[in-house]
């Protein structure tokens, strides 16, 4: 059986080019279950999962259950909103208690950077990082970069710009890691205030004008604007932000070639992204989506074989 290097998945950072390339092996497969009219399977059948959210999530919750459900893992959920961590209860305290109910694997997602780290090292269970804060995101990335290896054949040698709110974005930092790893060039683009200071330092281009970003790339990876993490305002208005790096079709009809178009979601629709880009045929944010199951069956199943 295969096997990755770690017991958690953490970050992308933490993890090799062969962790990742066997977790698209071992997704490719679940893929090809998922297709079936019987889309189950026993693999993680003596699991019990707990997926403990702390900040809100549409695509990545359900799909951390779908996918545990369909390897018949016994499945519980959590949300800080209606638990006793109102009452001022710790996250240690919150995760012990829900172990002690025998848990063998916890997802979580929590607004503090760092925090699933922390727990790793306080507590027993594989420990899978749904997003921490502005850190990581690495199961996001894991599908993005199966979904271009799907569309493109491969990743390796590809161009790929990520574009938006790079700041505050998990998903931009495990996104250039997984890129990289597989040999992919990167290219960050957005309003200055909205690019971290020091970020070239990672390898990556930086590119200020969206449409050389576009006309550079093979991919654009378009990221929301999160003004729920913004304390100040990097730039004047939503309009002028959608007026200077806002995506619509005429600008993709401008370039000399095709180039694929991803969000990981939620979309600003007609902020970062026009309605007639998010929903082309340039477009793959579904594809992501769907892929995003198979990616994490693929994680969960790999980890379960580490414990
Ligand atoms: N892509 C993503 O993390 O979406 P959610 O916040 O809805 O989970």
């Amino acid at each position: 059986m295969s096997q990755l290097s770690t017991r958690h998945l953490l970050g992308i950072k933490d993890i090799t080019e062969q962790d990742i390339n066997t977790v698209f092996e071992t997704a490719d497969n679940f893929k090809e279950v998922l297709n079936r009219p019987i889309k189950k399977v026993p693999s993680l059948r003596d699991i019990t999962i707990a997926n403990i959210f702390f900040e809100n999530s549409t695509r990545t919750k359900l799909s951390f259950e779908l996918a545990e459900k369909r390897l018949s893992a016994d499945v519980v959920n959590f949300s800080s909103s209606t638990s006793s961590v109102k009452k001022g209860e710790t996250l240690i305290d919150t995760v012990n208690n829900i172990l002690s109910m025998k848990v063998d694997m916890v997802v979580m997602r929590h607004s503090s950077p760092g925090a699933a780290h922390f727990l790793s090292r306080n507590i027993k269970a594989n420990i899978v990082n749904a997003g921490d804060g502005t850190h990581e995101h690495p199961t996001q990335a894991l599908l993005d970069a199966f979904s271009i290896r799907e569309k493109l054949g491969d990743v390796a040698g590809k161009k790929v710009a990520i574009i938006g709110d790079i700041l505050h974005s998990r998903v931009a930092l495990s996104n250039i890691f997984c890129l990289q790893k597989l040999g992919a060039e990167v290219m960050v683009c957005g309003p200055v205030t909205l690019l971290p200071k020091h970020i070239a330092s990672l390898g990556v281009k930086v590119e200020y004008d969206v449409k050389k970003a576009l006309q550079w790339c093979d991919v654009a990876n378009v990221l929301r604007i999160q003004l729920e993490r913004q304390q100040i305002k990097y730039f004047p208005s939503l309009r002028e932000y959608s007026l200077y790096f806002g995506i619509n079709r005429k600008m993709l009809e401008q370039l000399d070639k095709e180039i694929v178009i991803m969000h990981p979601g939620p979309i600003n629709r007609g902020v970062e992204l026009n309605s007639d880009v998010a929903d082309s045929e340039h477009s793959i944010i579904l594809h992501q989506v769907e892929n995003g199951v198979a990616v994490r069956m693929a994680v969960l199943y790999l980890l379960a074989g580490v414990r």
